[in-house]
Formats: C-alpha cells, structure tokens, sequence
C-alpha cells in the first residue's frame, strides 16, 4: 500500500479524489488538507463519505511526506505555494490549469505571465488517453481540464487521421455547476443559477489553448472556435463538436475511425445505438462514473460531422482522470479503484 494525500481536500475535485482513493486496492489515504475545517471529520465536507473512514481534516501547513500527493486547489495556488509543496512526495498530481500548458505563447493569452515557469517542465499532460507512456513515466502529472477532456476525446480520432479541417472545428459544451467549485459566488446562488441555460464563455474559454496545443500535435496548427454554457444541473460536462471534415465519409467509416482510434483505451466507450433515448451520449448516465462516452451523426446536407461527447466533470474531467493517472504511474492495472459504472435511473 501507498500513502497519499490531498491539498484542498474539502472542495469538489478533492471530495470526489477522497472518495476514490478511499475505494482504491492499494492506497491508504494518510491526510487531507482543509484551511476551514482544521480537525474536523471529512464527512464534514463531503456527506456522502459519513461513516466510511475516521480521517480528520488537517491543516495545510501540517502535511507530512507521502508517497504520492494529489493538489485540488483553485488556479494559481499550486504555483504559489510550490517551494512548499514539492518536497512533500516524489510523485505530485495536480488538478490545476497551473501546469498544463507547456508553451507560454499558449499560456499567457488566457493567464497572463506564468509565476514559475521553471517548474512547468516538471510536468506531463495527465490525459492518458493523449500519451499513456508518457504518464507511465511521469513523476509530476496536470490533468486535463474538464472541457478540454470531454473536447479531445471527441475529437482526437478525427484529427490524429488527418480527416478534418484545421481552421474550422466549433465546439458548443454545456457544464453543470459543479465545475465552478465549491466556493459560492454571485452566479452560483440558487435563484439564479437554477434554470438557466447561460452562456457564460461564448468566445475566449481558457480550455480553448489546451484543446488547440493537444490536437496541433497530429499536423498542422488546429483552430477551436469554442462556446461554453452553464446548464441546469450539477454534475457533467457535454460536448458538441461540429468538425468538417476534408474528404466526404460515410457512417460506417467514421465507426471504423472511433473504433480504430479506442480500441484498448478502457474509459472511452462507443455509443452506438441507431435509434431510442440514448443514442447519443448524455453526461446524466456518467455520473460519478470515468468514463467518456462518444458518438456523432453526420449531416446528410454538408461535409459536417457532428461529434457527441460526455463525461462527470469531477470524474473523467478531474478526480477520476487524476487516480488512472496515478495508476499508470505506479504500475497498476488503468482501471484499479475506477470500476464504478454509474446508475439508472439517475
Ligand atoms: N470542479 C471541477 O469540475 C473541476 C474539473 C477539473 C479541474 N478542476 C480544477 O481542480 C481544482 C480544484 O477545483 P474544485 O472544484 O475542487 O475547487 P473547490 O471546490 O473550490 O476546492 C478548492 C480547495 O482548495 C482549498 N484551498 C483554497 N485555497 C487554498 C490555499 N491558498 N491553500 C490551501 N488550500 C486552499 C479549499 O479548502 P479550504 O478553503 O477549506 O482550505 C478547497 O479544499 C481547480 O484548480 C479547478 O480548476 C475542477
């Protein structure tokens, strides 16, 4: 068994990492950060978890070394209290924009100046379906972003082919409100969130230069044009993705494409239903669950492919993305600790 730990422990992503690890084969959760909640039980924050382990919050300041340290903390945090962090625990995990982006060119428009730009090389893109060796050999891992995540893993197989135009993919993703956290603010009260369907980044959403930095690796340089609404529910994140594609295609060979592309990849799962309710893929089946689920139809009256993609954002999109990375990193079997499959009704 190893030891592992969380800093920001009583948010969503650290609830949701809390409640995987505890569930995990091999990991013994040692101690989980909390400013808030010093020496309270983690049921505190994270209800659902009453009853199931006797850990207490502990304060940030008081972590110990562990085997591996997992970061749930808001943007910027994990750069600013890094001299402090990295000598924690050989192997560091973060859930944070902070190290994701390698390239400042694509960085800085959506950030500003990078604080510690010497430390952004430590770290690998933790998306594995992107580059499994690469996590496998990593010691210091950025998972994806939710919108990037459930994007690229819709449109990955598409352009790793050389199947759609560079310049001309739009991508429209619905999310719930989990992903803005834990912490309330003006937009998330209840009378006024509840209902909505806003568009709260219809041009400019940071995850655009992740989307953008991963697919350009395959040719040349891809353009995403991406919108992002906040929607009625709580957890999940929903892609639509309107690719256009060089070459007609036909049905067949565009299953022949996903299929090809994720044979062996064990949380991205075809939908491939012709007709009925769940032909397409609905983030409301995935919660709590890792995996992505992608489908498409082609427009009968134009070269448009419209791509379908979904997942749990605190799952797929953060907690759940962060543990089959720490799988990989360790040497164990991709799905240990993951094998939920989700309920429904839900
Ligand atoms: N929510 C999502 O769907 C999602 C998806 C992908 C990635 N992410 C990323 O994951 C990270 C965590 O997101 P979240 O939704 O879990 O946020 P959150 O619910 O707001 O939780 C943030 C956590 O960090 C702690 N914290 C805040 N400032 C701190 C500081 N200066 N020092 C130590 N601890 C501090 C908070 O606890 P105390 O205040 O009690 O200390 C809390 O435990 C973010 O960077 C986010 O962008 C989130």
């Amino acid at each position: 068994m190893i030891r592992a730990s969380i800093l920001g422990g009583s948010g969503y992503g650290g609830g949701e990492l809390l409640r995987l690890l505890l569930g995990h084969p091999e990991v013994d959760v040692a101690q989980v950060s909390s400013r808030r909640l010093v020496g309270k039980p983690v049921g505190r924050a994270h209800p659902n978890l009453r009853g199931h382990t006797s850990l207490r919050f502990s304060d940030p300041g008081d972590l110990e070394p562990c085997d591996i340290l997992f970061l749930a903390l808001p943007h910027g945090q994990a750069s600013a209290g890094w001299d402090g962090i990295e000598g924690l625990a050989p192997r560091i995990i973060d859930l944070s924009a902070d190290f994701r982006l390698q390239d400042p060119e694509r960085y800085e428009p959506h950030y500003g100046s990078h604080p510690r730009p010497d430390v952004v090389g430590r770290f690998t893109y933790g998306l594995a379906e992107i580059d499994r060796e690469a996590v496998r050999r990593a010691t210091h891992v950025a998972t994806g972003g939710c919108n990037a995540t459930v994007t690229l893993l819709g449109l990955l197989p598409f352009f790793a082919a050389g199947l759609a135009d560079p310049n001309l993919t739009v991508v429209d993703v619905k999310v719930g409100s989990s992903e803005g956290g834990a912490e309330p603010n003006p937009g998330s009260h209840h009378p006024v969130r509840s209902g909505i369907v806003r568009p709260y980044a219809a041009t400019g959403h940071r995850h655009t230069a992740e989307i953008e930095s991963v697919l350009s690796r395959y040719g040349p340089p891809v353009r995403v044009h991406m919108s992002v609404s906040a929607v009625d529910m709580v957890r999940g994140a929903a892609a639509l993705s309107h690719v256009f594609l060089i070459e007609p295609m036909k049905a067949k060979e565009v299953w022949a494409v996903l299929r090809d592309h994720w044979d062996g990849h064990p949380f991205v799962r075809i939908v491939a239903e012709r007709a009925g309710t769940h032909r397409l893929p609905e983030p409301r089946l995935l919660a709590g669950t890792n995996f992505c689920d992608v489908g498409f139809e082609l427009d009968p009256f134009s070269n448009r492919l419209v791509v379908a993609s979904a997942i749990d954002n605190l799952v797929k999109g953060s907690a759940g993305q962060a543990v089959q990375a720490m799988n990989l990193m360790m040497g164990w079997e991709e799905t240990a600790g993951l094998g939920f499959v989700g309920l429904f009704p839900a």
